[in-house]
């Protein structure tokens, strides 16, 4: 039985290289000891190297049930070390209840989420459109087909910032007028009719609609939000919270909030005490988000766009936070319109 779990370990960590590793593990220094939390477990890259640097115990998340099921081929390999939860990172205070020695978020899609044509992530290949991580809840499809045209170029400009937003939208609602529009390929095509041919180098035309109903379909601005206010509740004095992300939606937040709770937005005096809600919760440890350097983006060239946030738990007590705070976009349903 564990001979079988080493093996399948041995054959996780040949086939995922995880971005930005050595930096997580810097930031996070397992070494001290103590439970880790990964809100985002996927091909557990970061939880073996985690549990690898000396950690005591991990505690993986993740909303996708394909990523736990191969979790839990390997986990009894680290011998009772990995608590693998399946769950939604927004909801951690519901998952996790011990006092965390440090919290990794690494947001947005995996691989192997992007790689099987099955999961509608990907108009590289053709195949349903789907698009959720929980594999439950409405899917792509149902928000192409029967969102309103201001609801669809909403979601295009806000979450996709797609400039031709609501010509796309337009084009959306006369497709699906004849015929549902249900497969990755079908909304590339009618996206790839209303925009110029990207110049080389450039992203694919359909890159930032796909973004957009992508982060729609798993509310994954909501969820950050939701994920960064419950890591300030969970961790410890001294604790660790890292954030790595991969667009500028995203980073905007991590670091919208890292300034908020970093006591950047007010400084206080001997004369005038910082307000309550002003004492910083986090001791900011990253004044620039890090990037992966040449030799990683050499191997692994997904590396390219992602940014690492890190800061240091301080005793102040954790504060309610509002989607002000962290410029979190008001949702497109919630628009009146
Ligand atoms: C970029 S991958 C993480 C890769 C991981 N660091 C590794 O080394 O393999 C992101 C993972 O987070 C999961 N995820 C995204 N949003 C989530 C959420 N709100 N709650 C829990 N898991 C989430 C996805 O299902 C995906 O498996």
């Amino acid at each position: 039985m564990l001979a079988a779990a080493d093996a399948a370990l041995a054959k996780a960590r040949a086939l995922h290289a995880p971005v930005l590793l050595a930096e997580v593990i810097e930031a996070l220094s397992p070494a001290r000891g103590g439970v880790y939390l990964d809100a985002t477990f996927g091909a557990g890259g970061y939880t073996t190297g985690i549990l690898d640097h000396g950690a005591d115990r991990v505690i993986a998340v993740d909303r996708d049930p394909e990523a736990i099921a191969r979790g839990l081929t390997w986990s009894d390999a680290f011998g009772g070390r990995l608590d693998i939860v399946e769950g939604r990172f927004g909801d951690l205070e519901e998952l996790v209840e011990t006092p965390l020695a440090g919290v990794v978020f690494d947001i947005g899609v995996s691989s192997m989420q992007i790689d099987q044509p099955g999961r509608g992530f990907s108009f590289q290949k053709d195949g349903p459109l789907d698009m959720r991580m929980s594999q439950s809840g409405p899917s792509a499809a149902d928000i192409v087909n029967n969102a309103t045209q201001a609801q669809l170029a909403d979601i295009f400009f806000i979450y996709g910032e797609e400039r031709a937003s609501r010509r796309i939208a337009k084009a959306i609602v006369a497709a699906r007028a004849e015929t549902r529009i249900d497969t990755t390929l079908a909304l590339a095509e009618i996206i790839e009719r209303q925009l110029p041919r990207p110049k080389p180098g450039q992203p694919h035309s359909a890159t930032r609609v796909f973004q957009a109903l992508r982060i729609a379909v798993n509310d994954e601005l909501g969820e950050l939000a939701r994920g960064l206010a419950a890591a300030e509740t969970l961790l410890a004095e001294d604790g660790v919270l890292v954030v790595v992300t991969f667009h500028s939606l995203e980073d905007r937040i991590a670091k919208r909030f890292f300034q908020k709770r970093g006591g950047k937005a007010a400084r206080g005096s001997r004369h005038q005490p910082l307000a309550t809600e002003d004492v910083p919760s986090f001791e900011i440890m990253t004044n620039k988000a890090i990037r992966a350097v040449k030799d990683e983006l050499d191997v692994n060239p997904r590396a390219r766009s992602a940014r690492l946030r890190a800061g240091r738990r301080t005793d102040a007590p954790a504060l309610a936070l509002t989607a002000k705070d962290i410029g979190l976009p008001v949702p497109p349903e919630q628009r009146g319109r």
